[in-house]
């Protein structure tokens, strides 16, 4: 028996109530704060990871799924989105739209991680983009927009982690200090650190071995290195998150995985659990659009993880609403009823009706027993005396009451 592959899920007919509603309150979140909707392709040239992700992270080095096609293409299944929708920005030239450009999708992401609670190799996210402004009011929003998202689900027990991590001025003085630090402590790291030591320094911060993380605790801290500019920047934008009541923890061992992240970077948590457990982040990434080829152009964005919000949703007994049932069964007994019953199901669709009707050989009692277990809410019955005089027994499923009415009037009462 084939299975789905490991670390993938089929999302049944029973789960699709969850999806809805978070795709909702994320479209509506977007309407909100001006986004417009993206849809980028599921693989991309993988060199636009290598080049936006970074040689050298978890996600490229580890993670990425690739693959040549027919035609020699080196490709790769999404890992992320900010990527693609940077793509996008420079391939059609949206600069000349009025900056910035607010984007948002919902994507599936593929990453070779190992599986376990939360943690897929196919996850799906909501994520949003704002193109070209270097503003730290951007940031509060994009920030704020998170937050009032996961509030509008229901989950409001959770923690904002927030640091800076400097721009191309000012990180390399960073990076020299935080070198000189880790160069420090000899063999105490563990074998992922010590490889990462020359290569990614800053990763060593986020290590999750606990060795490992007392090391980071005392290590020196971005924020103490910003030059004037990110300072003030960041300066700003704590002041505008008090403005909008938003509180914060700054974590200087946030970092983030993604190469691409300058100044601004945050992470969403609930409260009282650990690092596997984020629900969204994102960050600033200034020098990203140049990076691929168009004009330097200041941006910020953010994701989150849909299979996590419903993890949380079910945890915290959130309920959401059911989606719409279907309202009429269709059943009969008899070939000239079963006649009728096509011509009625078509006829009712196309009056907006849905309709669901029986099949096969099942007994009139078997085919109630099927309408029941559907939940509709009327079912119609057609049998020899009903296609005699057009009529059908028209019958409401939750107070079992039902009369003969004319086919004509079907239409409207069932409306
Ligand atoms: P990320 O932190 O790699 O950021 O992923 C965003 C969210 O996707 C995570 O917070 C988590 O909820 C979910 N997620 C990540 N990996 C998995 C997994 N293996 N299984 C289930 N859920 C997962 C980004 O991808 C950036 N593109 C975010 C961004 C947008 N930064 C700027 N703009």
């Amino acid at each position: 028996m084939y299975q789905a592959p490991r670390g993938t899920a089929d999302i049944l007919p029973q789960e699709q109530a969850y999806w809805r509603y978070v795709e909702e309150k994320a479209a509506r979140i977007c309407q909100l704060y001006g986004y417009e909707r993206i849809d980028f392709p599921a693989f991309e040239d993988a060199g636009l990871f290598h080049r936006s992700v970074g040689e050298g992270t978890d996600v490229v080095d580890k993670e990425m799924y690739t693959f040549e096609d027919r035609g020699g293409s080196h490709l790769a299944l999404v890992p992320e989105g900010t990527a693609s929708v940077c793509r996008a920005y420079v391939q059609h030239g949206l600069h000349n739209l009025q900056q910035p450009v607010k984007l948002y999708y919902f994507t599936s992401v593929f990453r070779y991680d190992r599986p376990q609670a939360g943690r897929y190799r196919q996850h799906h996210q909501f994520g949003y983009e704002a193109i070209g402004d270097a503003d730290p009011a951007l940031d509060a929003e994009v920030i704020d927009m998170a937050w009032q998202f996961y509030r509008s689900l229901g989950l409001t027990r959770l923690a904002l982690h927030l640091n800076s991590i400097g721009c191309k001025a000012c990180r390399p003085n960073y990076l020299t200090v935080l070198k000189e630090y880790y160069a420090k402590q000899g063999g105490q790291l563990c074998p992922d650190c010590n490889t990462r030591a020359a290569r990614n320094t800053l990763r060593l911060l986020d290590c999750k071995k606990q060795s490992c993380q007392t090391i980071a605790a005392a290590a020196p801290k971005s924020i103490d290195f910003l030059c004037a500019d990110c300072a003030e920047h960041f300066n700003l934008l704590q002041k505008y998150l008090g403005l909008l009541s938003i509180p914060f923890a700054l974590n200087h061992r946030l970092v983030r995985g993604l190469d691409y992240y300058a100044r601004t970077v945050f992470e969403i948590q609930p409260e009282e659990e650990g690092g596997q457990s984020t629900l969204g982040g994102g960050g600033r990434y200034d020098g990203l659009i140049e990076e691929l080829g168009g004009n330097p152009t200041p941006a910020i964005g953010m994701a989150t993880g849909m299979e996590r919000i419903i993890i949380n949703l079910k945890k915290y007994n959130i309920s959401v609403p059911p989606l719409p049932g279907t309202r009429v069964f269709l059943a009969y007994l008899g070939d000239e009823a079963r006649n009728e019953i096509i011509k009625l199901g078509s006829m009712l669709r196309q009056s907006g009706i849905e309709v669901i009707e029986a099949f096969g050989s099942k007994s009139l009692k078997g085919q109630m027993r099927h309408a029941n277990t559907l939940g509709v809410r009327y079912a119609v019955i057609i049998g020899d005396d009903e296609v005699k005089n057009g009529t059908a027994v028209f019958r409401d499923m939750t107070s079992a009451q039902q009369e003969t009415v004319s086919l004509a009037r079907l239409p409207e009462l069932l409306k």
